[in-house]
C-alpha cells in the first residue's frame, strides 16, 4: 500500500473514457475489489474531519460576493467529477442480460427516465459546465490531463467517482455493489451540499445567465427501494449476484462512507479558500505561470524584473505575490482603489481577459486580507489510503477464434466476471472478424450499399432499394417450416441479445445526433424499458413455442448444453463485441444497423411470414419486425439518418471515402455471419432477393 500520488486522479481519468481501455478496466477491479475489504478512509479519520468543518463553517448571510464566488467555483469544481458522468454507473440495467430481466428492465426503465428524459440529459453536466464557465471553466476534453489539472482536486475527491465508475465498466462482476449505487443516484443523494456551500452555489448560479441549478431531489414517481430489492432477491435468485444480499449491505455502508467523504473533501476546499486568501493567491500565480513567463517586457515589482520573478515559479510563486503586495499597484485593504485592479485587470486593460470571475475575486479578497494579514491553517484532507494499483498482466488475445473460442467470447461478453479479459478479446474478435468476412466468397444479396457515398443519392437508394424488395419474388414455404425452425434455433443467440450491437451508447453522456438516432432504436429494440418488451425476450417466447426449453442465455448452461452450432454464435458474439467500441468502431456500427434493421422488409417479409401463420407457427416476433423497421419513421428510416449525419461529419474533415469503407466493411461482417450460418451446415437458401439482381449474376 502506498500513500495518496495520483493513483486515483489517473484511474478517473482511464474510467471517465466511454471506451475504458482493458487495463484501466483491470485496474478499477483492482482499486474496488481493494476498496471492498479495507476502507480507503479510517472511519474516525472521516468523523474528525467533519467535526473540524462544522466547528469552523460560516454562515451564509456572512459572505460577500467575492467570498461566494470563491466558494462556488471550489464546489462547482467537485461537483463536476461527478455530474460529467452523472449515471453512467446506472447504463448496465439498459444491456445484456439485465434488461431481460423483469426488475433489471424496470431499473432501466427508471436510470433512462433519469438520465434521458425530455430536456433532462446531461443536466448536473450542463450545471457544472454552466458554473465552471462563468467562474473560470477547466480547459480541455473531460478525463483529459489538462481537464483534472484544472479542476485541481486531491485524490479523495476520486475515491467515489473512481468507485461509481468502475461499477458502470465491470458491472457482471458487481452486481449487487451495483444495486446499491442505484438510490444515492436516483435520489440525489451524491449532490447534496453543506447548507450555506448550496446557497453559495445558487447565489452564483442565480446570476449566471444560461445556468440553470437541477432540480436535486428527483425521486421520481416510484418507490426506488422496493424496486431495488426485488432486483437484489431476483438477481440472487438468477445466479447473477452470488452473496447479494450481505455485499449489497456492505456496499451500501461504503458508499454512504464514500458520499460523506466526497461531501467533507467539497466542503473543505470551500473553507479553505476562504480561510487562506494567500494561498488561493499563490496558487493562482501558479497556474497562470506557464502563460506569464516572457510576457512582461520591462516591467518592474518591488525592484525585479517581472519576467525575472516568472522564470523562478512556479517554485518561487510566493515571490511574485509578496512582491505584488508591496508594490504601487496593490493597496492592502482596499481593493477598489488598488491600480491592479482598476486600470490593470479590467477591460479593456493590459491585463483584461487574463483572469476568470473566480480569479478576480481570489485577487480581491487577497487585497483585503493584506490590511490585516492573519495567518490562519488550511484544514487537512482526510488521510486516504490508496492501493499500489499494478497493472495485471493477461494471456494474449487470441487473433482467430474458433468455434468454441466464439462460443466461450458470448458467455464472457453477457456474464463474464473478468472484462478487463473479455474487452481485449472483444477487440481482437472484431478486427479478427472485419478481415475474415470479406475474403469469404459473398452470395447475391437483397441489397448492397453502393461503392462510393455521395450524399444527395443516398436517401434516393434506399428507397429504390425499399422497392425492388417490396417487389421480390415471394417463393412460398416449401419445407413445412423445416428451415424456420433450424433458423429460430441456431439464430437463438443472436435473436435473444437483438439491439446489443448499439448497447455502448448507453455510456454516452450526451448523445450527438447520430448517436440519438441510434439510441432511440436501442431503445425500442429492449422494449422501452418495459418488463417484457425487449425483443429478446418476445424471442424467449418464440423458441418456447417452437418446442425448446432453453437455459438462460448468461448462464454457462446455455453455451455448454444446448446443441447449437457453433457458427449460430458468430454473429451475436460480433454484434456484442462492437457494442463494446462505440467511438473508435463507430462507423462498422453504424453499418452493422444498417444491415440489422433494413431487411426481411417488404412483400415477401409478410408474405413468408402469412405462410409459416398458415402452418401454425407463430409469427409475432417476424411481424414485430415488420412493423418496428419500418422505412417511414422506423428504424430503417433511422438508420439512413444515421448514415446522413454520420456521412456530413465525415465529409467536413475530408474522409468521406475511409468512413464509408469502414461503414461497408461493418455491414459485409455482420451479413457474412449470417451467411456462414444460414447457407453452411443448415443450408438455407436466401430468401428474398429482387429479379434483377439475379439476372445480373446470371443465375
Ligand atoms: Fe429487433
Ligand atoms: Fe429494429
Amino acid at each position: 500500500m502506498i500513500t495518496a500520488s495520483d493513483t486515483l486522479t489517473r484511474l478517473y481519468r482511464g474510467l471517465a473514457a466511454v471506451e475504458p481501455t482493458p487495463e484501466d478496466v483491470g485496474l478499477g477491479d483492482a482499486f474496488l475489489d481493494m476498496v471492498i475489504v479495507r476502507p480507503i478512509v479510517a472511519g474516525d479519520a472521516l468523523d474528525a474531519l467533519e467535526g473540524d468543518l462544522r466547528g469552523a463553517a460560516p454562515r451564509f448571510a456572512d459572505l460577500g460576493p467575492d467570498e461566494i464566488r470563491v466558494v462556488a467555483a471550489a464546489a462547482a469544481r467537485h461537483l463536476a467529477v461527478l455530474a460529467d458522468q452523472d449515471g453512467v454507473w446506472l447504463a448496465p440495467f439498459a444491456r445484456a442480460p439485465y434488461c431481460h430481466i423483469a426488475t433489471g428492465a424496470r431499473l432501466g426503465e427508471l436510470s433512462h427516465e433519469y438520465r434521458r428524459s425530455p430536456g433532462q440529459e446531461g443536466r448536473f453536466k450542463r450545471m457544472a459546465d454552466g458554473l465552471l464557465n462563468v467562474l473560470g471553466q477547466p480547459s480541455g476534453d473531460i478525463g483529459s490531463k489538462a481537464y483534472v489539472q484544472a479542476l485541481r482536486l486531491g485524490e479523495a475527491a476520486y475515491v467515489l467517482p473512481d468507485m461509481l465508475l468502475t461499477l458502470s465498466v465491470s458491472p457482471n462482476r458487481y452486481v449487487p455493489e451495483l444495486l446499491a449505487a442505484v438510490e444515492p443516484t436516483l435520489t440525489g443523494a451524491l449532490f447534496e451540499m453543506p447548507d450555506w456551500v448550496a446557497e453559495c452555489v445558487r447565489s452564483a448560479a442565480a446570476g449566471s445567465p444560461g445556468v440553470e441549478w437541477p432540480t436535486l431531489s428527483w425521486k421520481g414517481t416510484e418507490d426506488v427501494t422496493g424496486h431495488v430489492d426485488a432486483a437484489l432477491r431476483q438477481f440472487t435468485e438468477l445466479g447473477l449476484a452470488p452473496h447479494g444480499a450481505e455485499r449489497f449491505a456492505a456496499f451500501g455502508q461504503l458508499l454512504r462512507d464514500a458520499i460523506r467523504l466526497h461531501r467533507a473533501e467539497l466542503e473543505r476546499s470551500c473553507l479553505n479558500a476562504l480561510r487562506t486568501p494567500v494561498l488561493g493567491m499563490i496558487n493562482l500565480v501558479e497556474r497562470k505561470t506557464p502563460s506569464a513567463r516572457r510576457a512582461h517586457g520591462t516591467a518592474v515589482l518591488d525592484g525585479r524584473l517581472l519576467d525575472d520573478l516568472f522564470a523562478a515559479s512556479p517554485e518561487k510563486s510566493r515571490d511574485v505575490v509578496e512582491a505584488l503586495g508591496k508594490s504601487r499597484w496593490i493597496e492592502p485593504g482596499a481593493p477598489d482603489r488598488s491600480l491592479f485592479v482598476t486600470s490593470l485587470t479590467r477591460i479593456p486593460g493590459p491585463m483584461g481577459k487574463i483572469f476568470s470571475a473566480e480569479d478576480t475575486s481570489i485577487i480581491r479578497r487577497w487585497i483585503t486580507w493584506l490590511a490585516e494579514p492573519m495567518q490562519v491553517a488550511p484544514i487537512g484532507a482526510a488521510p486516504v489510503t490508496v492501493p499500489d494499483l499494478g497493472a495485471q498482466p493477461d494471456e494474449p488475445a487470441p487473433s482467430t477464434f474458433t468455434g468454441p473460442q466464439t462460443r466461450e467470447l458470448f458467455y464472457d461478453l453477457v456474464a463474464g466476471r473478468e472484462r478487463a479479459r473479455s474487452i481485449r478479446r472483444a477487440a481482437a474478435f472484431v478486427e479478427y472478424w472485419l478481415d475474415a468476412a470479406q475474403v469469404i466468397e459473398k452470395p447475391v444479396f437483397s441489397w448492397e450499399l453502393p461503392e462510393r457515398y455521395v450524399a444527395d443519392e443516398f436517401p434516393e437508394w434506399m428507397h429504390k432499394t425499399y422497392q425492388d424488395m417490396a417487389s421480390a419474388p415471394v417463393s412460398p414455404v416449401a419445407d413445412d417450416g423445416k428451415s424456420h425452425r433450424d433458423r429460430s434455433f441456431h439464430g437463438a443467440a443472436d435473436n435473444l441479445v437483438d439491439g446489443a450491437w448499439l448497447q455502448g451508447l448507453t455510456r454516452r453522456v450526451v448523445l450527438s445526433e447520430a448517436e440519438q438516432l441510434l439510441y432511440d432504436i436501442y431503445w425500442d429494440e429492449i422494449g422501452n424499458g418495459k418488463p417484457g418488451h425487449s425483443h429478446g425476450v418476445m424471442y424467449e417466447d418464440l423458441v418456447t413455442g417452437l418446442g425448446y426449453q432453453l437455459p438462460k442465455f448468461w448462464t454457462r448452461a446455455f453455451i455448454d448444453e444446448v446443441p447449437f452450432l457453433d457458427e449460430g454464435f458468430l454473429a451475436p458474439v460480433f454484434r456484442l463485441a462492437i457494442a463494446d467500441f462505440p467511438v473508435s468502431r463507430f462507423p462498422e456500427i453504424v453499418g452493422v444497423n444498417m444491415v440489422c434493421e433494413f431487411h426481411g422488409l417488404g412483400t415477401a417479409g409478410i408474405s413468408k411470414a402469412d405462410g409459416l401463420t398458415d402452418l401454425g407457427f407463430d409469427t409475432s416476433f417476424t411481424r414485430l419486425h415488420i412493423a418496428d423497421d419500418n422505412i417511414e419513421m422506423g428504424h430503417s428510416a433511422r438508420s439512413r439518418d444515421a448514415v446522413v449525419f454520420l456521412m456530413a461529419q465525415a465529409a467536413r474533415l475530408g474522409v468521406t471515402d475511409e468512413v464509408w469503407e469502414r461503414v461497408r466493411r461493418g455491414a459485409t461482417a455482420m451479413r457474412m455471419a449470417y451467411v456462414v450460418l444460414m447457407q453452411g451446415r443448415l443450408g438455407i437458401a436466401p430468401t428474398q432477393v429482387p429479379a434483377h439482381l439475379l439476372n445480373a449474376s446470371g443465375r
